[in-house]
Order: C-alpha cells, then structure tokens, then sequence
C-alpha cells in the first residue's frame, strides 16, 4: 500500500471481475485514481492447492448444494497475517448477518484496511465465521453469492471517507445521514410540462432556500418514513420548522 492510500480493501471471490462494476465507475474509480482508496481483489481460486483449483463440495448432511471450501479463506487469511503482521479485518456478507445502514457504513470508513470474503452456492463453510470479524446483510432477502452485497456495502462505506465524494455537504444532506430523508431536487427547466419548479428555489435567497429544504426533508420524512421520523431527536430548530409546516398546510386547507 502507498503512502497516500487512506483505505485498502481486499476482496476474495471466485467472480472478481464483477467488481469493475464499481472500480470501473464513477467516483470509486476516481478515488482509485486519487490513491484514496486501493483496491485487492483475488481469486479464491488462487487459494487452492488442487490441480483443479476447486473452490466448493457437496454440504454433508445431504440434500443441500454446495459448500465453499474453508481452506483458500484460511490460506488467505494466514498468508496475510504473515506479510502484514497482523490479523485482517474479515466481513462475510451475509443474509444471517446484522443489516446494513449508514452507521455501520460510517464505522466501516474509520478502519484503514478490510477484507470480504464472498460466497457463492449455499454459503461458505460455518467454520470461517471463526475468523470473521462481522457478518453484514443488506437486508431480508437473498442473492446467489456475496459480491453484490459486498459491492453495496463498499460503495456505501466509500462515501464516508473524507475526499471521495467531492463535496462534504452533499453527503451531509444525504438521506438518512441525519435520521431525515433528503430534500427534493430539481433541475432545469423552472417549469415542465406545467409542474413548476418551488419558486423559492429560483430567488437567491440562500436562507430561505435552507429553511425550505430543511421542512421539505421534514415533511418528506412524516410522509414517506414515519419510523425514521419517531426516532429522530427533534432540535429546537426542526420544533419551529414543524410548527411552520403545520400552519402552512392548514392554510392551505382553510
Ligand atoms: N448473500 C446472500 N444474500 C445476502 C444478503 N441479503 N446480504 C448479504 N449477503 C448475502
């Protein structure tokens, strides 16, 4: 790892050609390019010692698919430990694992190196837990292997280190950074198809502009996710704003 790298993240997968979806792109690529972030990513299969170089067998008990194998993770792993002289920080995605959401996300930013371990089939060997710092699922469903998630969970977790997305207040202002939704945004032109853009928008008003977007996020919040908007703590601020929303929509229905 180079000087300036602040992050390295190391991803072991039978499918490591699926991760140009994100290195490829957008700004994960451009933090590769500005040595914020270095990307890993191995083939498990480089992991075997088999001539066939397989990756998984049958699961005992019967009548269930494929296993990954534990050993090339092991490998890995002490591999690893021998040329940085310390443990690896291993996330298995996961459906078993705790969901995913902006907190772990910003937690995940602050560690200057991580590993993913992907599985395919019907998951990797339990015994690999053992050396798994986290196991992580984006949620009540499942996928046929761990490379999606662990891209989500990347992409997401990239967001949080400083310098990768251009501008601090645009992630800020992200939905959920602050228990809200974001506000709405609009683009040219000011009216479309007779939808018109808020006219406070256009004004210049950059106060104004605050306090609009600030209820805007409020009242998307109520509307659209009450559970986030019970669990926010209201400041003295988002008070005055309610009270204002409150009184502009009984205006409006009076
Ligand atoms: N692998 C399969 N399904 C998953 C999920 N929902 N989250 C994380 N990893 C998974």
């Amino acid at each position: 790892m180079s000087q300036n790298n602040k992050m390295e993240i190391t991803i072991l997968s039978i499918f490591p050609e699926m991760f140009k979806i994100i290195t490829d792109y957008g700004i994960i690529k451009k933090a590769i390019e500005k040595g914020i972030v270095k990307f890993n990513i191995l083939n498990l299969r480089d992991f075997t010692t088999d001539k066939h170089k397989v990756t998984d067998k049958p699961g005992y008990g019967g009548r269930n698919g494929m296993v990954m194998l534990a050993e090339p993770f092991f490998r890995f792993y002490d591999e690893y430990e021998q040329r940085n002289g310390c443990k690896p920080y291993v996330i298995i995605p996961s459906p078993e694992g705790k969901t995913f959401n902006n907190e772990i996300a910003r937690e995940l930013s602050q560690k200057e190196k991580l590993v993913f371990f992907c599985g395919r089939y019907e998951g990797i060997d339990e015994r690999v837990k053992a050396i798994a710092d986290q196991e992580i699922s984006i949620g009540d469903y499942v996928l046929t292997g761990g490379e999606l998630p662990a891209m989500v969970i990347i992409e997401v977790l990239l967001r949080f280190v400083p310098e990768v997305v251009g501008s601090r207040e645009s992630v800020e202002n992200d939905s959920f950074y602050n228990g809200l939704l974001d506000h709405s945004h609009y683009t040219k032109p000011a009216e479309f198809r007779g939808m018109k853009v808020p006219e406070i928008l256009l004004s210049g008003d950059h106060k104004k502009i605050e306090q609009f977007r600030k209820k805007d996020s409020l009242l998307k919040t109520i509307l659209k996710r009450p559970d986030l908007f019970v669990n926010k703590e209201l400041s003295f601020e988002d008070k005055q704003l309610l009270v204002e929303i409150v009184q502009e929509l009984y205006q409006r229905h009076v």
